[in-house]
């Protein structure tokens, strides 16, 4: 089974090891609860470079007061199977201290995009998305780090961050994985009730409704959103914001307690 290593000093040591045999390493940030779009960026990253290392770490950072952080699932030894089985050479799981020691107070903050959309309704989250991720880049020293299409606007702020900032890292995006029937994969469709998660794919079929009123000749931000409320009304869920970002149409809802984002291309 591949190592799991706990501390910045155990992943460096890990690192310059492959380093020194000129080996290329690819990096898949995760807050582990894995999935098979984790799964995607996995095997794309092996394919990619010669070691893989996948961090699972739940950020405290990048929850609100009142989000999920205490109840997000954990499960480190199906992550470490399934990544392993993907190609990862190694799981870098640290803990709140170590990435955080006493004292911590320095933030990234990529103006501007991070707070619209998802960042309107979730203060501080693309701040604590931007810090850790830039740690976790310093800390693995990756060629390349991958991340998945659904959280679009993160993949954007941590585009615009990495050129802000001069980080030699490439970021590749990786497209969104589905189940069967439409529902973007996402480690918080757990939280759903089976009602819900029957419910949960109607979010993909209004961003489609959406797309169909974007390519209307009249048509505005305001009718493409009144579009995607219209296509979810009776479905149990609740529209947040639908909005189009670089050619594509983003939606973030909540059914019951969870929070489903998703985006098209439109
Ligand atoms: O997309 C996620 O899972 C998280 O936001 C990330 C990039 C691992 C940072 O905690």
């Amino acid at each position: 089974m591949i190592p799991v290593v706990r501390t910045k000093k155990a992943l460096a040591v890990l690192v310059d090891g492959w380093r020194r045999k000129g080996l290329s390493v690819g990096f898949v940030p995760t807050m582990g609860a894995l999935h098979p779009g984790h799964a995607a960026l996995v095997r794309r990253a092996a394919r990619e470079n010669d070691k893989t290392i996948v961090s699972v770490f739940v950020n405290p950072l990048q929850f609100g007061p009142n989000e999920d952080y205490g109840r997000y699932p954990r499960a480190l030894p199906a992550d470490r199977k399934l990544v392993a089985a993907a190609g990862a050479s190694a799981v870098y799981a640290p803990s709140v201290e170590e990435m955080y020691p006493k004292g911590f107070r320095t933030h990234v903050e990529v103006e501007g995009l991070s707070d619209l959309y998802c960042g309107r309704y979730r203060p501080g989250h693309f701040r604590g998305v931007a810090t850790v991720v830039l740690k976790l880049f310093n800390q693995v020293q990756a060629d390349r780090a991958y991340f998945g299409e659904k959280d679009w606007q993160q993949v954007r702020i941590l585009e615009t961050m990495i050129r802000d900032l001069d980080v030699g890292v490439v970021l590749v995006r990786v497209p969104i994985v589905r189940e069967k029937d439409g529902l973007a994969m996402s480690s918080r469709n757990a939280y759903l009730s089976p009602a819900e998660r029957r419910a949960a794919p109607a979010l993909r079929r209004a961003l489609e409704a959406g797309r169909k009123e974007a390519r209307r000749p009249h048509s505005r931000l305001e009718t493409v959103a009144a579009a995607v409320r219209h296509a979810l009304a009776g479905t149990g869920l609740k529209l947040q914001y639908a909005a189009p970002l670089d050619g594509r149409l983003l939606a973030a809802a909540y059914l019951g307690k969870t929070r489903l984002i998703d985006n098209i291309r439109l």
